[in-house]
């Protein structure tokens, strides 16, 4: 079959499109043919060697995937062949990463795709949406009625929490670095969106929410908490999950006088029933055309290593040059 694969980390010029052997599934697995990947951050961050991770070469790239059971496992119960489904997490311990036209996967990490959705989309909110989920949802426990800051609302993992937190109830103010991306936010459902290169977001946020804002989501990679922490309401919770690097200053005083908690967390921790109750919700809500995909672009999967370059500029090199998730077909 053909992969997108690595024998060494390094620039995205390491990345190998070429033949390995097609998976055979165990007892437990189903074999998938694959539709669409999608690319995420860490995708780039483990290509290059930025963060340790144990990989066996040759490592095939990739976390999540939609497609179709074409065999199941003698212990597969949930799936036939012909099944349409999707699948995030992979890439990690001893399972096969999604870059690839055929990928064996656990039952356990498994979920149907909605006859409604299409590969694509619902590949680019796998990875996303279960974090926007979890974090929203199991972290910050967001409830009906709070005001929700999202700093940066019109990436991948922005844009999930934007439209899951209207979905769950929540008043909800964005921002973004252009005026269409903060168009594009406004049409996620956002009650507020603010270009944060020209506008006074801060002054905006508390016009908007005079007494504080309930949870702050915070996508960048290096969080300012001297600005955001004042935006804070009493009990506020802020969510951090990105910026690996990061030694921000921390002003504590402002911070513990609001009774004001500090929750970071990485989707990839999450256990399979927690990863299942998202999908559940994901599911449920893109069949009803509730939460909608953002994509920038599909590129073949030959152009793997052209998907990595564009996003590494656009996520950690800070070009913003991305509007939305790239989704890759075989
Ligand atoms: N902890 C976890 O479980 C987890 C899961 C997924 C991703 N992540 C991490 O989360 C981060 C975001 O991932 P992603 O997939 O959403 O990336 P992305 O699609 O590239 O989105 C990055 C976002 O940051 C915004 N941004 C950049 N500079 C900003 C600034 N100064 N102020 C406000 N917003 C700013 C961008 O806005 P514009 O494009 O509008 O400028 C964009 O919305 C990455 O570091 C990724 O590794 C963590």
């Amino acid at each position: 079959m053909k992969a997108a694969y690595i024998n060494q980390t390094g620039p995205p010029e390491v990345i190998i499109y070429g033949d390995l052997p097609t998976p055979k599934p165990g007892p437990a697995q189903c074999l998938i043919k694959v539709a669409a990947v999608d690319m995420n951050p860490i995708d780039t961050y483990i290509r290059s060697g930025m963060i340790a991770a144990e990989l066996s070469f040759p490592y095939i790239l990739g976390r999540d995937l939609a497609g179709r059971v074409v065999e199941s496992g003698r212990d597969v119960k949930r799936f036939k062949p012909g099944d349409r489904v999707w699948v995030t997490g992979q890439g990690v311990a001893e399972r096969q990463g999604t870059f690839a036209e055929f990928v064996a996967v656990d039952e356990r990490w498994i979920h149907p795709t909605p006859a409604n959705v299409s590969d694509e989309e619902i590949v680019a909110v796998s990875l996303v949406g279960t974090t926007a989920h979890v974090g929203l949802e199991r972290h910050a426990k967001l409830n009906a009625g709070e005001v929700l800051f999202v700093n940066g609302g019109s990436g991948g993992v922005g844009s999930c929490v934007v439209q899951i937190g209207k979905i769950l109830g929540a008043r909800v103010i964005t921002t973004a670095g252009c005026a269409e991306k903060v168009e594009a936010c406004r049409k996620l459902g956002a009650d507020l969106a603010f270009n944060y290169k020209t506008e006074d977001v801060d002054g905006a946020v508390k016009k908007f929410a005079p007494d504080g804002v309930n949870v702050l989501w915070e996508t960048v990679r290096e969080p300012n908490f001297e600005r955001t922490i004042p935006l804070l309401a009493r009990r506020g919770r802020m969510v951090v999950m990105a910026g690996r690097d990061a030694r921000p200053p921390f002003p504590v005083g402002p911070f513990y006088v609001k009774d004001c908690s500090l929750l970071g967390f990485a989707m990839f921790n999450s256990n399979v029933e927690e990863q299942d109750a998202a999908a559940q919700d994901i599911n449920r809500w893109m069949g009803e055309g509730k939460l909608k995909a953002r994509i920038d672009r599909v590129l073949p999967l030959s152009k793997a290593a052209e998907a990595h370059r564009l996003q590494e500029e656009s996520t950690v090199h800070k070009s913003g040059a991305l509007a939305g998730k790239i989704v890759l077909k075989p």
